[in-house]
């Protein structure tokens, strides 16, 4: 989902800088900077091999093998794949938990049976398992109504609890049978959604900004797009455009300039749920700050079935991409999220101590500990800055506050206004990659101009960039470079992709990257791999007419790959109505649903 912008600050946009560096680059030789720059301009590698990321394993910067067939873009109602792979459907929107394999109908489908079966809206997952059985953590991004109603706004509070219900998120037992994957039956399958009992944990969670005057519960989970997941067993499901759930018909409501920067308007994103549940009704005073209890990380345990899910306060309120933890020096849990909206951030979270300690202390780690948000410096650099009353511009702010008002904190110490940051992923590189998905208000708004590096002040089609931080992922400063500008990625077919959207870094250094949005010629959203070394791209996997390709999560063979078909066909069944009749599947309407992607020969996925 995109919308309008809402950083009017002064802080300088990213192009900006990229430009300014690009063109200073040529000039600088030697020096500190010029020593930046040995890593910036095609030494990635040699000077990167030694870190290790999640795994903490150390990898030689040799190119990972890519050896499959390139397949073309396609515009097609159904996906496409490279010749040596195959794939499968799984898990479509209203498949019952139950195991049985069968679905709700569409006709007639109900918020109560929405709550026993998958939601829509497939996004950031995460596979917990072995090679053949296990726990799939899956994102329910969001719906657009007429496709989950039938009706292009809902007329009940009945229907208002369809719509929420169709969010959140899904745990799911899944199990390989045969060649096929399937739901299991197990007692650990359960929905979170929109009106799921949630708690605030952290340092904000007794803050009198999340404290209603009816001093109602905290409920659910929303547009949850990206995800992360911690050594310690848990996920983290990312919410992003929650603002577009709140609304009011009241002509008196004004939004607070908080409410402002985080796009919070009387109209929303036209859900108008506020019209049948007063907790999403701006006006309504028992609700005050109710918007404020979204745009968290939330912990879910998918091992405690009747554990509630956990906002982290201390990881900052922004309308969060992902969260993607790596294991910093002296086994600090550390973790990187981007706020995706033009000109927003890019953060970063050090827990105080050591994860296994912290654990033992019966403290979570991501209750405590420092948030910071990048600065991308001209010549390569960049510094964290310390988000918190110790950096002197935050003085006379209370910690609650910033976590709470995040972005009005990171507007005031002067962070880059970035093109849209989506996912960051880790490689064994110890290199974090950064998807800048698209920004085509660049030039009028962030008077970034044109240079060679950005030939057009309208970035349409996105860039990559991959950053590295000093100290093992907890310094004060990195480095960075340009990945990839998505509109110089060619095969002999012209520009491959555009939107890069979710990246996930395999222990080999492939980079697979899924976009979402406009791609070259509109064709469909696709799945790419590309070469941490070489930087060449593949394109894997296109998906149908109307959809995007994201989430990916493997088994720990990567043998098999699970990625998401998100709104196939945008909910119209006359642009694509996959997966109907596909593996005997039927419906009216498309589904949602997860693709499993395997090698024909049982190899290596992107090999
Ligand atoms: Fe939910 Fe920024 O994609
Ligand atoms: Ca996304
Ligand atoms: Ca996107």
């Amino acid at each position: 989902m995109s919308e309008e912008f809402s950083n009017h600050s002064d802080n300088r946009a990213f192009e900006d800088v990229l430009n300014t560096y690009m063109s200073r680059r040529k000039l600088i030789v030697g020096s500190l900077a010029g020593a930046a720059l040995t890593f910036m301009g095609g030494s990635v590698a040699s000077a990167s091999a030694s870190k290790g990321a999640t795994t903490g394993a150390k990898v030689a910067a040799k190119a990972p093998k890519i050896g499959f067939t390139s397949i073309p873009l396609q515009n097609s109602a159904m996906p496409t794949i490279a010749p040596e792979y195959t794939y499968s459907v799984l898990i479509p929107w209203r498949e019952k938990l139950d195991g049985s394999g069968t679905s709700f109908d569409y006709i007639g489908f109900t918020a109560e049976q929405q709550e026993k079966s998958i939601g829509i809206g497939h996004d950031g997952m995460w596979y917990f398992g072995d090679d053949k059985k296990g726990l799939l953590c899956i994102n329910h991004e969001y719906g657009t109504t007429p496709h989950i109603m039938g009706k292009k706004v809902p007329t009940s509070l009945e229907e208002v609890r369809l719509s929420q219900a169709a969010h959140g998120m899904s745990v799911v037992a899944i199990v390989k049978s045969g060649n096929k994957w399937k739901i299991a039956k197990s007692a650990k399958n359960r929905r979170i959604h929109g009106n799921t009992v949630a708690k605030m944990s952290g340092p904000a969670a007794s803050s009198e900004l999340l404290v209603n005057a009816a001093g109602n519960k905290i409920q659910g989970t929303l547009n949850n797009c990206a995800n992360g997941k911690t050594p310690w067993g848990t996920y983290l499901t990312c919410e992003e455009n929650f603002n577009g759930y709140f609304g009011t018909t009241s002509t008196t409501w004004k939004p607070s300039a908080e409410q402002t920067r985080y796009g919070v308007v009387a109209a929303g994103f036209g859900y108008d749920w506020h019209k049948f549940d007063p907790r999403f009704d701006l006006a309504n005073a028992s609700y005050a700050n109710e918007v404020n209890r979204f745009g968290w990380v939330v912990e879910v345990d998918p091992n405690e079935p009747k554990s509630a899910p956990i906002k982290r306060t201390a990881l900052g309120r922004v309308k969060h991409e992902g969260a993607e933890l790596v294991i910093g020096k002296g086994g600090r849990a550390v973790v990187y999220m981007g706020d995706d909206e033009r000109f927003d951030y890019v953060y970063k979270f050090v827990s105080r101590a050591n994860w296994k300690t912290m654990i033992k202390e019966g403290v979570s780690p991501l209750d405590e500990g420092t948030l910071y948000v990048a600065r991308f410096d001209d010549n390569g650099t960049g510094a964290w800055i310390e988000l918190s009353p110790k950096n002197a511009t935050l003085s006379s702010w209370t910690l609650d506050k910033i976590l709470v008002h995040t972005r009005l904190a990171a507007d005031a110490v002067g962070a880059t206004k970035m093109d849209r940051p989506e996912w960051i992923a880790g490689a064994p590189t110890g290199e974090m990659y950064v998807t800048l998905t698209n920004n085509t208000q660049r030039g009028t708004v962030g008077k970034a101009g044109v240079d060679k590096a950005n030939p057009t002040s309208v970035n349409t089609y996105g860039h990559i960039v991959r950053f590295k931080d000093a100290n093992d992922y907890i310094g004060g400063t990195f480095t960075w470079e340009v990945f990839a500008l998505a509109k110089d990625v060619t095969d002999a077919g012209g520009q491959m992709f555009g939107s890069p959207d979710g990246i996930w870094v395999d222990p080999d250094n492939r980079v697979f990257v899924q976009t979402d949005g406009e791609q070259p010629g509109k064709q469909n959203d696709q799945l790419l791999v590309s070469s941490g070394v070489t930087k060449e791209f593949k394109r894997l996997f296109t998906g149908v007419k109307g959809s995007e390709v994201t989430g990916v999560t493997v088994t720990p063979d990567r043998r098999t790959m699970f990625v998401n078909l998100q709104h196939p066909g945008d909910g119209d069944p006359t642009i694509s109505n996959f997966p109907a009749n596909f593996q005997g599947m039927g419906g009216p309407v498309p589904r949602d649903c997860t693709i499993v992607i395997t090698r024909k020969n049982g190899g290596v996925v992107g090999s």
